[in-house]
């Protein structure tokens, strides 16, 4: 079974208590369970991650490069100002797909600029968790060409 990874930058553990109103209300648990479900309905092996660590999501960015493993990578605030991440996961060969739950475009000045979109094979915002269902619909279809 082909392997996935889902990469969850800073505060995404807090889904469910941090603003509700922006991030819903279901869970990282809630996200994991989802993300794995979605995973077995396609025929992939979903592992799930998350870190508020910058250094720890390169190690995890360079391993999926080096095992070319296909990413779903919600940066969370990395998105807006990591070169570091950027560079990561412009190394890499198999497909990684940009994730939001949030439309970022629609929100704060500063959220709309993304520094790894241009090295992503694309971008998925907006749709809440399901964000992470069509992003991962996008990796089974491209992985099957
Ligand atoms: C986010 C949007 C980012 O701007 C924010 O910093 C996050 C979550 C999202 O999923 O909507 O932490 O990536």
């Amino acid at each position: 079974m082909r392997s996935v990874y889902v990469f969850n930058g800073p505060n995404l553990s807090r889904l469910g208590t941090r603003e509700p109103d922006v991030y819903g209300a279901e869970t990282f648990a809630d996200l994991t369970a989802l993300c794995r479900e979605t995973g077995r309905e396609l025929g992939l092996s979903v592992e799930v991650r998350q870190t508020d660590d910058e250094a720890e999501m390169l190690g995890w960015l360079h391993e999926a490069a080096d095992g070319r493993v296909p990413v779903v990578l919600n940066p969370a605030a990395f998105t807006h100002y990591s070169y570091a991440l950027r560079d990561a996961i412009a190394q890499r060969t198999a497909p990684l797909v940009e994730v939001h739950i949030s439309n970022p475009a629609a929100r704060e000045e500063f959220r709309h600029n993304s520094v790894v979109a241009a090295v992503a094979t694309g971008t998925i915002a907006g749709f809440g968790l399901r964000s992470y269902v069509l992003a991962l619909q996008a990796i089974a279809e491209i992985s099957a060409e």
